[in-house]
């Protein structure tokens, strides 16, 4: 079959490698109809996790179910299903509380309750390199799902992909933002980055009824997408000073609740670069110091966007002097996609329109491409196997 395989930092192929096929009796094989592009595969295009060995990328996905095991019992084949990123058991200690995204059994040789930069992760991850399971990815032809039966959700006949393929990734992540700030009605949210994630949040946020979701980028094309797709009001960081200006829009005190949707990958002079450098860390931590500076005093951070290092710069005087709530990490996908699917097939959300460009999965190099370096008004890449 073929897939999308990650050889070196930017050296992305589409290649023939051999078939998935059943390891265990709890795993199913899905024959992939729609797979998108996340930003948190740029980490490891960029190469702050350079791969080991080649890897097939890819953790958004879904398609029609080819083949089960003999201990899959919910799934069928011929159903049609969408994956959430994070590969869980559905009966650990922690995917029994709605953590799927800490299951004690996907990444058998990596995990461990320290969290450490190499070792200790967290649960496995689809196309994620090894440190979470070293999976196979979803942007293929195929793929082995283990224990199909938790770790996807079906999705009925009639609805276009595009309208639930986003129910795996970047919806449950924008949820888990809002969720985890408690927005409460007639507040205000402001979402750093405009980027999938964060319009998926700014999207979430408005189920919430907050009187007012601010969005902050840098690209004009994306703050334009912002204002369309998530009707969200936006502040262009390359024109104007964001915290400045939503304290401005605020009263002086600052939003609510901001959500960093950003991430180290956050834009930066090459000055700024070179200290990050030196400093050894990955990426910079300015983003969620603008969220930790912006938010009111006694507000909500929720922090989406990834960080991979240690920074020792970290502000931690702001979250105590403003008695800040802090919460950062992977989005626990399963525990929130019943809930979204419902309200994506009433119609009560909708997210097709966050996705910019469909193209064939022989065009990955070039997706990866327009969607790094945000050319083409990239926004959101859906592939077609
Ligand atoms: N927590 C989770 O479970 C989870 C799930 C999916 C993605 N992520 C992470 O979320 C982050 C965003 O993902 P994405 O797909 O939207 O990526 P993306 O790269 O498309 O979006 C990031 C956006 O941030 C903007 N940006 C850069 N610097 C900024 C600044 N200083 N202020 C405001 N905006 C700035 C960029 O212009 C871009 O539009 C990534 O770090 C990704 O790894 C986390
Ligand atoms: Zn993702
Ligand atoms: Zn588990």
């Amino acid at each position: 079959m073929k897939a999308v395989v990650l050889h070196k930092p930017k050296d992305v192929r589409v290649e023939h490698v051999p078939d998935p096929t059943l390891l265990n009796a709890t795993d199913g094989i899905v024959r992939v109809t729609s797979t998108a592009i996340c930003g948190s595969d740029l980490h490891l295009y960029n190469g702050f996790f350079p791969p080991t060995r080649p890897i097939v990328l890819g953790h958004e996905f879904m398609g029609v179910v080819d083949a089960v095991g003999s201990d899959v019992h919910r799934v069928k084949v011929g159903d049609r299903v969408v994956a959430g990123f994070s590969v869980c058991c559905g009966t650990c200690w922690f995917c029994t509380r709605s953590h799927p995204s800490q299951c004690e059994r996907s990444n058998p040789s990596r995990y461990g309750p320290d969290g450490d930069l190499l070792e200790e992760k967290g649960g496995g991850l689809f196309g994620y390199s090894d440190l979470y399971g070293g999976y196979d990815g979803g942007q293929a032809e195929a793929v082995r799902v283990p224990w199909i039966d938790a770790t996807v959700r079906r999705v009925p006949e009639d609805i276009p992909d595009e309208h639930v393929l986003f129910a795996g990734d970047i919806l449950p992540t924008g949820w888990a933002g809002v969720e985890w700030a408690d927005v409460q009605p007639g507040e205000t949210v402001a979402i750093f980055g405009a980027g999938p994630v964060g319009l998926a949040a700014a999207k979430i946020a408005w189920l919430r009824k907050p009187a007012r979701v601010i969005v902050v980028d840098l690209l004009a094309y994306r703050l334009a997408k912002a204002r369309a797709v998530a009707r969200a009001e936006t502040i262009d960081a390359s024109l104007e000073a964001p915290i400045q200006a939503l304290r401005a829009l605020t009263a002086g005190r600052g939003p609510d609740v901001c959500i960093d949707a950003v991430g180290m990958e956050v834009h930066r002079s090459p000055l700024e670069k070179a200290a990050n450098l030196l400093h050894g860390q990955a990426g910079s931590i300015s983003a969620l110091d603008a969220c930790l500076r912006a938010v009111r005093r006694s507000g909500r951070v929720s922090v989406l966007g990834f960080y991979g290092s240690n920074y020792d710069n970290f502000p931690f005087h702001r979250v105590f002097d403003k008695n800040l709530r802090l919460r950062a990490g992977q989005s626990d996908p399963q525990s929130s996609m019943d809930a979204i699917l419902t309200l994506l097939v009433e119609e009560r959300l909708r997210a097709d329109d966050i996705r910019s460009h469909t193209l064939p999965l022989d065009d990955a190099p070039r997706a990866y491409r327009i969607f790094n370096d945000k050319l083409e008004d990239c926004v959101k890449v859906v592939l077609k196997p």
